[in-house]
């Protein structure tokens, strides 16, 4: 993420940043880190996040959509909370592989690694509205389609769940809906339903992002007019057959290796290859189905899929506040006929200007927010790196935290600001700043265990899956207890999400007339009919 790092710089920067975590946890600044003993450990997710066990009584749930991010859902949730009783998918292999499990992907580990003998009773459907008429003991669904079918199967399940006279509770995979009209009608179904909806975006839920907001709502960082984010990826090499893989059919083949673009398999195609069925569930072909994420009708786009999750974490970062302005340039700068084709932008390029703390009385507060996701390069993978007056905090691939102190240019010493030592100390206005080791008087102990990582222990940090769907089942079993509405809700709830959706799709917008979009706040008004300009009839509207 940050380019000229050295290896060495780097540690420098997790140990900083696991100082500066000691540091705000010993002053009662972050919560995120308790003190057990003469130690500082991180909190659990549970505490942290203010669920309970179940008590043995879990959510019973479906899951809609048994495919790449279906499968990480499966591998990662807690049958503790959410029990998986039926799955509904129409693409064969996908089917399969939920059950069975992807031997290439160790997060994708299928129905029978965590249920054991038992997930033979989890019951398969093609079709997901039989499945709820079929099973009244399903409370919840959990959804991972394309796109564009997230509204319609989620108001349609919550209606059936409303004339069944027991609520459908859903958790949609992100984007929220395909447009912004689409947004408000799952708010407001929910509502009129009685039934809790919550959006996967799982930063919301990620101890990692816990303690980087931590250290931002400390001013440890300063002012902060900037944020630099990115996902970068390098799809231009060739694609290479599995030979494990299914039979593949003729012609269908991917040139590079682009995992939007995967093969379409003979299996799902000799099922699928018709085109009442194909309408039906929402497709014009066996094609679009499979590489949904190409048509501007089952997708997004890369703001969509990639950045609409950073753009969370910024304006996390600043406060969920609602940004003021965005202009974009994208495009398809690499792909085209004979090279995977797609109507999808490979490059894009986005600026969004946000409110700083103190807009509202001085207008110059401003903080850009600069975005980028390219397909032929990933020199850099992806990250956000928050820049403050006092110092810089990278958070790189969900699983690291590095720290480094602004130069104090009233201080003597020299040297490279990457390669110092920092902690936090009081400014004197009692508040704690991030100053480099000469100044910062804590003891030279270096951080142990889990903070010298960077908070990242030597196990891979949870990325938030499970504690999104833990706590999701939690707020069901409140919500069941009577439902009032101001129930405790998912810390990613249709309103919030609904914000994420805007942010990513105005950029979209914005490449699409070429012209900076002002933000209108009756956009994030859910009972507000207002939406940007522009926007067009989804394929799979939803039906009220
Ligand atoms: N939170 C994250 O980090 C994350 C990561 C990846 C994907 N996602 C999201 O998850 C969702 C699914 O993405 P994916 O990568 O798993 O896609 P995918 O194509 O691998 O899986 C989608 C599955 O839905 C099934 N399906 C399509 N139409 C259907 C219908 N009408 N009825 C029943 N099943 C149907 C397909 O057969 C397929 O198995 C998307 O919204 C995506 O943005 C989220």
């Amino acid at each position: 993420m940050a380019i000229d790092v050295t290896q060495e710089q780097r540690e420098t920067g997790k140990e900083n940043y696991a100082r500066a975590t000691e540091g705000l946890t010993r002053r009662g600044f972050m919560k995120s880190m308790v003190v057990a003993g003469a130690a500082i450990v991180p909190a659990s997710a549970a505490y942290y996040f203010g669920y309970r066990s179940l008590n043995g009584n879990p959510v019973k749930a479906a899951l809609i959509g048994g495919g790449d991010e279906g499968g990480v859902l499966v591998g990662e949730h807690n049958p503790e909370f959410l029990q998986f009783v039926a799955v509904c998918d129409i693409r064969p292999t996908n089917m399969k592989r939920i059950f069975d499990g992807d031997p290439k992907s160790p997060l994708r580990k299928g129905f029978k690694k965590v249920y054991g003998g038992e997930a033979a009773s989890i019951k398969k459907y093609t079709d997901y509205r039989q499945m709820l008429l079929d099973n009244k003991d399903i409370e919840a669904i959990v959804i991972a389609l394309p796109l564009h079918l997230h509204a319609k199967v989620a108001v349609d399940a919550m209606k059936i769940g409303k004339e069944r006279g027991k609520p459908i509770h859903v958790l949609t995979e992100k984007l929220m809906g395909w447009n912004i009209t689409q947004c408000k009608q799952m708010i407001r179904a929910a509502d009129e339903t009685r039934s809790c909806l919550a959006v996967g975006h799982q930063r919301h839920y990620s101890m990692l992002y816990a303690h980087a907001v931590e250290i931002v709502n400390a001013d440890v960082l300063g002012q902060i007019k900037h944020i630099r984010a990115l996902w970068h990826r390098n799809n231009t090499w060739p694609f290479e057959v599995d030979p494990a893989a299914p039979p593949v059919v003729a012609g269908t083949n991917p040139y590079y290796r682009d995992g939007w673009f995967p093969p379409v398999y003979q299996e799902d195609y000799d099922a699928l290859n018709d085109p009442a069925l194909l309408k039906k569930y929402g497709f014009d072909s066996v094609e679009q189905l499979v590489r949904w994420r190409l048509y501007n009708s089952t997708g997004g786009g890369l703001m969509a899929e990639l950045g609409s999750h950073q753009l969370d974490a910024c304006s996390i970062f600043l406060g969920k506040k609602h940004p003021l302005a965005v202009t974009a340039v994208g495009g398809k700068f690499f792909y085209g006929p004979g090279r995977n084709d797609r109507e999808a932008d490979d490059h894009i390029f986005v600026t969004y200007e946000f409110p700083g703390k103190n807009y509202a009385n001085d207008k110059h507060d401003i903080v850009v927010v600069t975005y980028s996701s390219i397909s032929t390069n990933q020199f850099e993978a992806y990250g956000e790196c928050v820049m403050g007056t006092h110092g810089t905090m990278i958070v790189e691939a969900e699983q690291t935290v590095m720290l480094y102190p602004e130069r104090d240019p009233r201080k003597k010493g020299g040297g490279n600001v990457k390669s110092m030592t920092a902690g936090v100390t009081n400014t004197g206005r009692d508040k704690p700043t991030l100053e480099a080791s000469s100044t910062w008087g804590g003891p030279a102990a270096t951080p142990t265990g889990s903070l010298a990582a960077g908070g990242t222990a030597t196990a891979a940090v949870s990325r938030g899956y499970r504690e999104e769907m833990e706590d999701f089942a939690y707020c069901i079993r409140m919500w069941n207890e009577g439902y009032d509405q101001d129930r405790r809700k998912p810390r990613c709830h249709g309103q919030v999400a609904m914000a994420d959706a805007i942010v990513a799709l105005t950029a979209n917008l914005a490449m699409k007339k070429q012209s900076r979009i002002v933000f209108n706040e009756s956009w994030f008004d859910a009972a507000s009919q207002e939406v940007p300009d522009g926007e067009t009839t989804p394929r799979m509207p939803v039906e009220l």
